[in-house]
C-alpha cells in the first residue's frame, strides 16, 4: 500500500469523535518509534515534515524512511508538509510524493492568505494531494518563525466559511490558545483554551476537519528525567490531556505533536549518557530514545487521540 491522503482518516475521525495524531519526524529513530507504536495498536497516522526537518534530513531520506514504515507496518500513513510558507515549497513536496501539505498563510492579510492558499489547493488537487490552511496565529517558536505572544491572534469564526469556500482547502488549522514549543502557559496560571471559538467554527463548518497545532502536553515525566540528568527546562507547561480529548470529541480531527517527541527522545539520551558516561556507540543512546517515543505515542493514541483500532 502506498502513502495515503488524510481524507478518509478525517471523515472517520470526525464521525467517530476521535483525532489522528500528526507527529513531526526528523530521522529514522523517530519514524520507527512512532510507527511501531501505531502498528501495535492499529492506528492510522500522519507523519509530518517541517521545512527545517527537510533541510536537516533531506526530502528523499524522509520519504524513503516513511515508505519503509508503510511497508513494515501495513498502516495507512499520510505524509504531510508542516507549516509550508510558500507555493514553491508546497509544490516541491507534492512533486516529491507528499500526499498532503500545509500552506501557512496566517501571517498574511485575509485576502493574501486566500490567494496563496487557493493557488496551492489548485496545484495539489490536480495531483491528488490535499491541503491544510491556517486562519489565526499561534504564538511560539518553530525553526522558520518565531511568533511573539503579543503578535498571536485567535481565529475569527466569522471568517471561516468565506475562507474555506473561496480557497477549497481540505482542513483548517485554527488558533484557540495553544502555542508551539514546551512553554505554552504562564507558570502558576490555569491553562485555558477558547473552546467557544472551536464550537462556533464547528457550527459554521459542519463536518469540516479542524486542526490543532501546538498540542503537546509536555509530559512531566520526560521533563523530570531531563532535569534530573543535567537538563534545565524550567517552567515547561503543555496542553492538559483532558482538553485535547475534548477537542478530539469536537471537530478537531488532527492533533499536532512535536515537542513531546523531542522531550521523550532527549530524556532517553540524557538518562543513558548519565548512567553510562563512557557510552559512545550511538545505538546505545538512540535505542532508549526510540523506546521512549514508542511508549509516548502508544499512550497518546490510546489515552488522548482515541484512534486505536481504527486502521
Ligand atoms: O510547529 C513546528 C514544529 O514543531 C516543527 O518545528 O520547524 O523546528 O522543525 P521545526
Ligand atoms: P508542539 O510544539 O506543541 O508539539 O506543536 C507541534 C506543531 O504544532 C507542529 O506543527
Ligand atoms: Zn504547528
Amino acid at each position: 500500500m502506498p502513502v495515503v491522503t488524510s481524507t478518509e482518516m478525517f471523515k472517520k475521525a470526525y464521525e467517530g469523535h476521535y483525532a489522528i495524531g500528526a507527529f513531526n519526524v526528523n530521522n529514522m529513530e523517530i519514524i520507527q518509534g512512532i510507527t511501531e507504536a501505531a502498528a501495535e495498536v492499529r492506528s492510522p497516522l500522519i507523519l509530518q515534515v517541517s521545512a527545517g526537518a527537510r533541510k536537516y534530513a533531506k526530502h528523499i531520506y524522509l520519504m524513503k524512511l516513511i515508505e519503509a514504515a508503510v511497508e513494515d507496518t501495513g498502516l495507512p500513513i499520510c505524509v504531510h508538509l508542516d507549516h509550508g510558507d510558500s507555493f514553491e515549497l508546497c509544490k516541491s513536496c507534492i512533486d516529491g510524493g507528499f500526499t498532503s501539505v500545509m500552506i501557512d498563510g496566517s501571517k498574511y492579510s485575509f485576502e493574501e492568505n486566500i490567494a496563496l492558499t487557493k493557488k496551492v489547493v489548485e496545484y495539489a488537487h490536480d495531483r491528488g494531494a490535499v491541503v491544510e490552511a491556517e486562519l489565526g496565529r499561534l504564538a511560539g517558536v518553530e525553526d522558520a518563525v518565531n511568533v511573539k505572544a503579543e503578535d498571536s491572534s485567535y481565529t475569527r469564526p466569522e471568517e471561516v466559511e468565506e475562507f474555506v469556500s473561496r480557497t477549497g482547502c481540505d482542513s483548517l488549522a485554527i488558533a484557540i490558545g495553544t502555542s508551539h514549543g514546551a512553554f505554552k502557559f504562564k507558570p502558576g496560571t490555569k491553562p485555558q483554551l477558547r473552546f467557544d471559538i472551536l464550537a462556533e467554527v464547528e457550527k459554521r463548518l459542519p463536518g469540516f476537519p479542524i486542526v490543532l497545532h501546538g498540542a503537546s502536553s509536555v509530559i512531566p515525566k520526560y521533563v523530570d528525567i531531563i532535569n534530573a540528568n543535567g537538563g534545565q527546562l524550567k517552567d515547561a507547561i503543555g496542553v492538559p490531556e483532558d482538553m485535547l480529548r475534548e477537542a478530539a470529541r469536537m471537530a478537531v480531527c488532527k492533533i499536532n505533536i512535536d515537542s513531546d517527541l523531542r522531550l521523550a527522545m532527549t530524556a532517553g539520551i540524557r538518562e543513558t549518557m548519565a548512567k553510562s558516561p563512557d557510552a559512545f556507540d550511538p545505538r546505545k543512546y538512540l535505542a532508549p530514545a526510540r523506546d521512549n517515543i514508542r511508549e509516548l505515542v502508544k499512550n497518546k493514541i490510546i489515552n488522548v487521540l482515541g484512534s486505536d483500532g481504527k486502521a
